[in-house]
């Protein structure tokens, strides 16, 4: 930003007007750390990730959708979502955060009863600025899962992150290098609230720490993550760079509509080496 001329300045306020309006942002809104939900997370103190068997390994699909918003006096796309798992045979469905509007214990209640009412399949979600409101965070990791994970699924490794008050924290960041280094898996993909690119302009509603955010773009470069699946911004939008393929999803919510196109979800298809994805609108099931 320090760069910027002045008029810059200007246009890239003007730019996060619309942004800020439909995520009301405010990455800060919470009495819990970064640090301390990564150390719980990898601690075990939280509700555990549950695989599906795999029934093979080179062969499988995955949903992929962000920013649900569920509250209880709304309407959402839990019954699309199950039929659309159903059919497709994917083995769970995951989001990137803000699966709650408030983060209250009848918004985590109204997602645990949805997903049990609709889903065949596990569901597992990053964190986000949304769900840690109203100290959402005992919540969601009681109802939900861990803030952080990793796991591999078939021959692919799937990470979650916490970004969800924009910042990643060293620990996790060592955590994360340490975990790609490891992983042995054909595919790898990162699941975070937050995304690294945004409207190809470096605006704040992406990882708030620019040092962090350019040791997470190494790191994806170094262990050739394939995909960076984010949220946030309500703004679908893809971006290609050293081999990753960022994607920003646009809401997958019946009422929080997405800033340009229509609330979305994504089927992630691995045959063997080949990792493609299918999108797809609430609107056309
Ligand atoms: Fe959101």
């Amino acid at each position: 930003m320090k760069k910027l001329k002045p008029f810059l300045r200007v246009l890239t306020v003007l730019a996060l007007i619309p942004v800020v309006q439909a995520c009301s942002t405010d990455l800060s809104i919470t009495s819990s750390a970064v640090g301390d939900r990564f150390q719980e997370s990898i601690d075990g103190k939280t509700k555990p990730i549950v695989l599906p068997r795999v029934k093979d390994p080179r062969h499988f699909s995955f949903l992929w959708l962000t920013d649900m918003h569920i509250r209880p006096d709304k309407k959402d796309y839990f019954d699309k979502l199950g039929n659309f798992a159903t059919k497709s045979h994917a083995s769970f469905v995951i989001t990137s955060g803000d699966i709650t509007d408030e983060g209250t214990s009848e918004d985590y209640d109204e997602v645990v009863f949805k997903a049990k009412q609709n889903l065949p399949v596990p569901l597992y979600s990053a964190l986000g600025n949304h769900d840690l409101y109203n100290d959402g965070w005992d919540e969601f990791k009681d109802n939900i899962g861990p803030s952080t994970a990793v796991f591999k699924f078939g021959n692919t490794m799937f990470m979650i992150i916490d970004t969800a008050t924009c910042e990643v924290g060293a620990d996790q960041m060592d955590w994360i290098e340490d975990k790609l280094d490891d992983v042995d898996a054909k595919h790898k993909i990162i699941f975070s609230h937050i995304c690294l690119y945004n409207r190809t302009a470096e605006l704040p509603i992406i990882l708030c720490d620019p040092d962090e955010r350019a040791r997470l773009l190494g790191l994806l470069k170094k262990y050739e993550v394939e995909y960076f699946l984010c949220g946030h911004g309500h703004y679908a939008e893809v971006t290609k760079a050293d081999g990753t393929t960022h994607i920003q999803g646009a809401t997958a919510s019946a009422w929080n509509n997405p800033l340009n196109g229509d609330p979305e979800f994504f089927n992630f298809i691995i045959n063997g080496a080949d990792l493609d994805y299918e999108r797809y609108y609430f609107k056309d099931y």
